[in-house]
């Protein structure tokens, strides 16, 4: 996944002219890249990855994924990319505590179309990949932080997704499961995915292969 964005702006709507979020940034990341995006509170991060993820609409400039102006894509086109190529990390997690760990990761697949014994087997597998192993019956309410953001990134890996985007992913954790997660985000990214990652914390962004700072809606030199 190469992503190419031009003069990018976003004017959320409210007031006499609106709220400018973003005011013009240009970047490339190209596949296989791991970057972390940081920046002030209220710079534009998340309008940013909310946009490279399909979620939201620029209102001026151009945001092209793998060469095709998103702009110019449809609906369906848009919800396909989102669902087989993007896998999405939340700082809250956004797990549904009443299901098991199994079955949150198995949602994804139940919506690509896959069911029973082979959907179970994959969903098991992907949390033994993020190495929650004998978990699979918990709840998340039984998990600690750091074993729900294992869960998150196990769904998000569930359809095997070309690029990760994740807005702040150790946000509510400790240092200790702050240093695991940026791990497994490394790992994933060695395997060949595409990483876009959110955050506050300079030592993670470090550990990234390369940043992008934001302040006030513009890409800091
Ligand atoms: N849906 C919305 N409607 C109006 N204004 C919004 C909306 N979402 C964000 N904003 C405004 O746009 C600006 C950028 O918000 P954004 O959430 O992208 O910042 P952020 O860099 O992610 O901040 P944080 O680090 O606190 O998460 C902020 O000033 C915010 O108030
Ligand atoms: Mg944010």
């Amino acid at each position: 996944m190469s992503i190419v964005c031009t003069d990018l702006a976003k004017v959320y709507e409210g007031g006499k002219s609106g709220w400018p979020a973003l005011r013009g940034l240009s970047f490339e990341i190209r596949r296989g890249e791991f970057v972390a995006v940081t920046g002030p509170s209220g710079c534009g991060k998340s309008t940013l990855l909310n946009i490279l993820g399909l979620l939201d609409e620029p209102t001026g400039g151009v945001y092209s994924l793998n060469g095709r102006d998103a702009g110019a894509m449809s609906d369906s086109e848009r919800s396909a990319l989102r669902l087989g190529e993007i896998g999405f990390v939340f700082q809250a997690f956004h797990l549904l505590n009443r299901l098991s760990a199994l079955d949150n990761v198995c949602l994804p697949l139940l919506y690509a179309g896959e069911y029973g014994a082979g959907m179970r087997h994959r969903a098991s597998e992907l949390l033994r990949k993020v190495g929650l192993h004998g978990k699979e019956r918990k709840t998340p309410l039984e998990l600690s932080g750091g074993e729900r953001q294992r869960v998150a990134i196990a769904r998000a890996l569930a359809n095997s997704p070309k690029i990760i985007l994740a807005d702040e992913p150790t946000g509510n954790l400790d240092s200790v499961s702050s240093g695991e997660i940026m791990e497994m985000l490394r790992q994933l990214n060695s395997e060949g995915i595409t990483v876009v990652m959110v955050t506050h914390d300079l030592g993670l962004a470090g550990r990234a292969g390369r940043n992008i700072r934001i302040r006030d809606g513009r890409i800091e030199p």
